[in-house]
């Protein structure tokens, strides 16, 4: 039997997903169900004097309004609401808990009724009268009130002193503004009230254990009280990374009702919940008149909220890439009257490497040196800040195989040099780069008599294909066909899963499974060795594998038992397992994921029109557990920085501290026309010290570097560098 582990295996969940069989928080249908909708707040910051109920309760088929004035009992200290990702420093966001408004789109009030449409009609029927305050929105206003952030990497050398003496040198601002999560699906959490207080919560989110060890603290309920299901996930990439506030509305309503309860969120209330924050990024580059740095600098200033510090890496990834003796980051933040912002897919090195790889790109243009020449000339075999080598780093095969598929060579340095009929062509490229986390995780194994397994583990798939790779995975270690294996998952019920987040589960789960198939491996052998003159005699569980449905001795394939038959006479119709693999870090070793991005940008001559024409993103992750959904991740992630380079902007109205496009019409994401040729490469990246499998992530490395890219080969077709994104039209006339 061929291996599935590397092969293009296509989407168990495939024809579920398609059909419709598959269902999400906010479908699942239970008897009695009650309708809810969000009332949010139109001001920034201040308090809720008044708030009048009377007109939405007067409407036929209102069941209730629940506000800060008559909710149920919910916990008091901040603790109680800290889940398994929120930020360390501050205090979350508790929904209708008092009368203060921290953000604009905040929940204030929640009207429950007896069928969606009335619930929202209702709605609109509540009047508020607040106490505003002053308030700030717009992060370029607060520079001055930004604080640093403490992070662990420490700087090297003195960057300041060799920037100046530098022979070349480059320094430049760059801006990420605002973006939005806009994931197919909405929020939405179907709340089952199964009697005697105990809950079966349906809810969009990537963590059902975060989820259900949250509910259980802000609500003061007990383990069994609660379970959290969340088999299918129509994509979250972040924003359900925490559990928001959907659940702890929908929940607080089917409390107070004994009642099951469905709240749905709106896309426009869907951005009052978290972001990409907009962040300034300054880096200084000095380099020798070869090419070779000498000082890195790399600055950002992002927006938190006033309740809570959140902040990602944007800055260590620009003195880890590239060799440098001399390096200083800082990251600072500054608090707006905003919500807390939130993991975007890859936070942090999607806007930190933008602004590094640009920089590269201009400090390229100033020495006059090909872009990819001057990636070269900095490579560095060891991680930079740790000075450890990495488990593996095949980048410079990403470089060789990207730039072979683009055609790279072909490329005239000058800009405004390359053309198409009337259009303007431009080609760039950058470096991308992300850590290749594990996360300790269990699997369980039900094997029975018939040839079938059922693994099961509490991770959420986002979309990503986990269902599809614990199959590979189980179906290699078990023996089995993959039609004979299936996976359970998004239940918290089932084996220890933290949040699917950080492109982690696929190295975690996998490695979850192959310990615990190790001892159905082990039961299975004892069983075939009990058999009288069983040909595994004397064998130990390492000198066997299963495959095709037998237990086999790697050495003589001759040796060998069927499964069926060790069980049947063992007298045995189900072996069942459950194991945790864990990680260690050994500290030798920086782990990562690696990527060479190329773009090819035509741009209309007379409009400025831009069209991103091609694509080829080479990408070093180790072992590719299922080359089809891995490249579907990397292809997805390409389109995002798409998105990001040329569309994406959250715009907040400062005047009102209100978000002008909260909605998927003006705020722009690349549809089909926007997109063309996409070529993912995986180049060949063994690894044998990161996990005994060899496998890293894939999906937020996909997105890495993609959008500096586009803006670089902006940059080649007309000779104009736009710094803040995205870049539109306008920005190049001006
Ligand atoms: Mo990811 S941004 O950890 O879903």
């Amino acid at each position: 039997m061929k291996p599935y582990i590397g092969t293009p295996t296509s989407r168990v969940d495939g024809s579920a997903k398609v059909t419709g069989a598959a269902q999400y928080a906010g479908e699942f249908n239970v008897p009695g169900l009650a309708y809810a909708c969000v009332v949010a707040s139109t001001i920034p910051k201040g308090r809720i004097a008044r708030i009048d109920t009377s007109r939405a309760l007067a409407v036929e088929g209102v069941i209730e309004v629940l506000t800060h004035q008559n909710r149920p009992k919910m916990a008091g200290t901040d603790k109680a609401y800290k889940d398994d990702v929120a930020p360390e420093e501050g205090s979350p966001f508790r929904p209708l808990y008092d009368d203060t408004v921290k953000f604009n789109g905040q929940p204030i009030a929640l009207v429950v009724a007896e069928e969606w449409e009335i619930a929202r009609f209702a709605a609109t029927l509540v009047r508020v009268e607040y106490e505003a305050e002053a308030y700030a929105t717009d992060l370029h206003a607060r520079i001055d009130k930004a604080f640093v952030v403490k992070k662990p990497d420490k700087p090297r050398g003195d960057a300041a002193k060799t920037y100046t003496a530098a022979q070349v040198r480059h320094e430049a601002e760059y801006f990420i503004p605002i973006e939005h999560h806009n994931p197919m699906e909405l929020f939405a959490s179907t709340v089952r009230w199964d009697g005697a207080g105990k809950l079966t919560v349906y809810d969009k989110t990537q963590g059902v254990q975060n989820v259900q060890r949250y509910v259980c603290s802000v609500f003061g309920m007990n383990d069994d009280d609660v379970r959290v299901m969340s088999p299918f996930v129509g994509g979250a990439f972040g924003s359900g990374l925490r559990p928001q506030y959907e659940v702890v509305l929908a929940v607080l309503a089917a409390r107070k009702l004994e009642r099951s309860v469905r709240l749905m969120l709106t896309r426009q209330q869907m951005y009052g919940l978290g972001y990409r924050p907009a962040t300034i990024e300054r880096v200084a580059l000095g380099a020798k008149a070869d090419g070779r740095l000498d000082s890195i600098s790399h600055e950002a200033i992002a927006m938190t909220s006033q309740y809570e510090e959140f902040s990602r890496n944007d800055t260590s990834w620009s003195a880890q890439l590239y060799k440098s003796a001399n390096a200083k980051y800082e990251h600072k933040l500054a608090r707006l009257d905003v919500p807390t912002p939130s993991d975007m897919r890859a936070p942090g090195a999607a806007t930190g490497v933008y602004a590094l790889e640009c920089a590269m790109d201009e400090l390229a243009v100033a020495l006059k040196i090909d872009p990819m020449e001057l990636r070269l000339r900095c490579y560095s075999d060891r991680d930079q800040n740790q000075d450890v080598p990495f488990t593996s780093k095949q980048l410079k095969e990403c470089y060789r195989q990207g730039a072979e598929a683009f055609g790279w060579d072909k490329r005239k340095p000058e800009p405004r040099s390359m053309r198409d009929g009337n259009e303007l062509v431009g080609w760039g490229m950058a470096t991308g780069v992300w850590e290749a986390l594990q996360m300790p995780m269990a699997a369980r194994i039900v094997l029975t008599g018939n040839g079938h397994a059922e693994v099961s583990c509490a991770t959420s798939d986002i979309g990503t294909g986990t269902y599809t790779i614990m199959a590979q995975v189980a179906a290699d270690m078990l023996g089995l066909s993959i039609e004979n294996v299936t996976i359970k998952l998004g239940d918290s019920t089932l084996p220890q899963s933290p949040v699917e987040g950080g492109s982690w589960t696929a190295a975690s789960v996998a490695q979850a499974i192959a310990v615990t198939a190790d001892e159905v491996r082990k039961e299975l052998l004892g069983l075939a060795q009990k058999m009288s003159n069983s040909p595994l005699a004397g064998a130990q569980p390492d000198d066997v594998i299963l495959a095709d449905g037998m237990i086999v001795s790697k050495e003589d394939a001759k040796r060998a038992v069927s499964i069926a038959d060790a069980m049947r006479h063992g007298g045995v119709d189900r072996i069942e397992h459950e194991q945790s693999a864990s990680f260690k870090d050994d500290g030798k070793h920086a782990q990562n994921t690696h990527s060479a991005v190329f773009a090819e940008v035509k741009i209309d001559g007379q409009l400025g029109v831009i069209r991103v024409t091609r694509v080829v993103s080479a990408v070093a992750a180790g072992r590719i557990l299922n080359t089809k959904t891995a490249s579907n991740q990397i292809m997805g992630s390409v389109v995002w920085g798409i998105g990001m380079a040329l569309h994406e902007e959250t715009l907040v109205d400062h005047h009102f501290g209100r978000i002008m496009n909260a909605n998927i019409a003006e705020y722009h994401v690349p549809v089909n026309a926007d997109v063309h040729d996409i070529k993912v490469i995986f180049v060949d990246e063994p690894d044998n010290i990161i996990n005994p499998l060899g496998i890293k992530g894939v999906g937020e490395i996909g997105i890495v570097g993609v959008a500096a890219a586009i803006a670089n080969a902006v940059y080649h077709a007309t000779g104009k560098r736009v710094r803040d994104l995205p870049i539109t039209l306008d920005k190049l006339q001006r």
